[in-house]
């Protein structure tokens, strides 16, 4: 096959994993029933849909809902990411363009610069900016209206949203990880898009694995089959030995941690003696940016009870002693 046809079927296989309808978005019920509500009757009165903002970690199905609450108010499609926005010029281009009805779509809207978040509030809030044009006495203000618009952000960080942004937002969703049998379902959905079957005891294995986030047990599912395919050539079902081995070969344990989990709690135990320990110790030690560890490593871990939070530090509990095989000694 060609390299650029091989790129296309993958990108048409990305696309195809992505739901398109609401009803098609696996789990987060809750999210799903007042999205409906909100859509329906925002489409019975042909008005635009209020401001949304999504927040939840990485891989949970931000992106994913955005597109499908475009897709289910019939909106155009506009989408940026914030570090992407640089001066105020770049976002009120986007804006002059928008027509009634579109969907902006910002992602990580946490790491706006504040002259551009500024400008964003009277684009919420009345549909107006005010650019600054000219230089020092020439300066002047012009007023540009838009039409009603609604944007959608998406963030990973809700603490680091400013409140005067917050607040605009009409609807506000918070993700939250995937139980196991959403995620079986996930994968299973993701077997038929790839044409490539999966029994149910190795889709279950898959999603038991997988986090509680989508995005792993997608990717988990396409390794799994690499090792099935690999290893029998005309294969074309993945098995619970062929799950297994593959996810021992790719440093899953039986919990769904990977290497930087327990490189992670590894160091908490046995270099800080358990903890307290502060989350900037811990990065240095395993060369891991603080970042990745607060918004993808630790919310799992937090959630799982591997480890809590205190006010002097991360402490590591009972349960990672044990998951890691270390006697805890205090
Ligand atoms: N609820 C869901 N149902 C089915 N697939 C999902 C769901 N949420 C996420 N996914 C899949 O997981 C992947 C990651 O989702 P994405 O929307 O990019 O996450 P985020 O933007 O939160 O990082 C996508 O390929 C999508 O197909
Ligand atoms: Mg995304």
């Amino acid at each position: 096959m060609e390299n650029r046809d091989l790129i296309e079927k993958v990108t048409e296989y990305d696309i195809n994993l992505r739901p398109k309808k609401l009803e098609e978005f696996v789990g987060q019920k809750d999210i799903k029933e007042m999205m409906n509500i909100f859509i329906q009757t925002a489409l019975q009165r042909e008005e635009t849909l209020d401001h949304v903002l999504l927040f939840g970690p990485p891989g949970l199905g931000k992106t994913t809902l955005a597109n499908i609450i475009a897709n289910e108010m019939h909106s155009n499609w506009h989408s940026v990411s914030a570090p992407s926005l640089e001066r105020v010029g770049d976002l009120a281009a986007i804006l002059s363009n928008l027509e009634p009805g579109d969907v902006l779509f910002i992602d990580e809207i946490h790491r706006l610069p504040r002259v551009i978040e500024e400008v964003l509030y009277s684009a919420m809030e009345d549909f107006v900016i005010d650019i600054i044009v000219g230089k020092d006495s020439t300066a002047s203000t012009v007023r540009i209206d838009l039409p009603p618009f609604t944007l959608i952000g998406a963030t990973t960080r809700f603490g680091d949203i400013s409140a005067p942004l917050r607040d605009r937002f009409g609807i506000v969703n918070h993700l939250n990880y995937y139980n196991v049998l959403d995620l079986k379902y996930i994968v299973e959905r993701t077997s038929r898009v790839f044409n490539f079957e999966i029994d149910e005891e190795s889709a279950f294995e898959i999603a038991r694995r997988s986090r509680g986030t989508p995005r792993i047990a997608n990717r988990l599912f396409r390794r799994v089959r690499d090792f099935a395919q690999f290893h029998e050539h005309d294969c074309k079902l993945i098995n619970l030995i062929a799950t297994q081995i593959a996810l021992e070969k790719l440093s899953i344990d039986n919990c769904g941690l990977n290497i930087t989990d327990h490189l992670y709690l590894n160091t908490l135990i046995l270099r800080f003696n358990g903890g307290p320990a502060g989350l900037n110790a811990i990065a240095a030690s395993i060369s891991e940016d603080t970042t990745t560890l607060e918004d993808v490593c630790e919310p799992y871990l937090l959630k799982e009870g591997f480890i809590i939070r205190t006010p002097r530090g991360r402490v590591a509990t009972e349960k990672a002693y044990k998951q890691l095989g270390v006697k805890n000694a205090r």
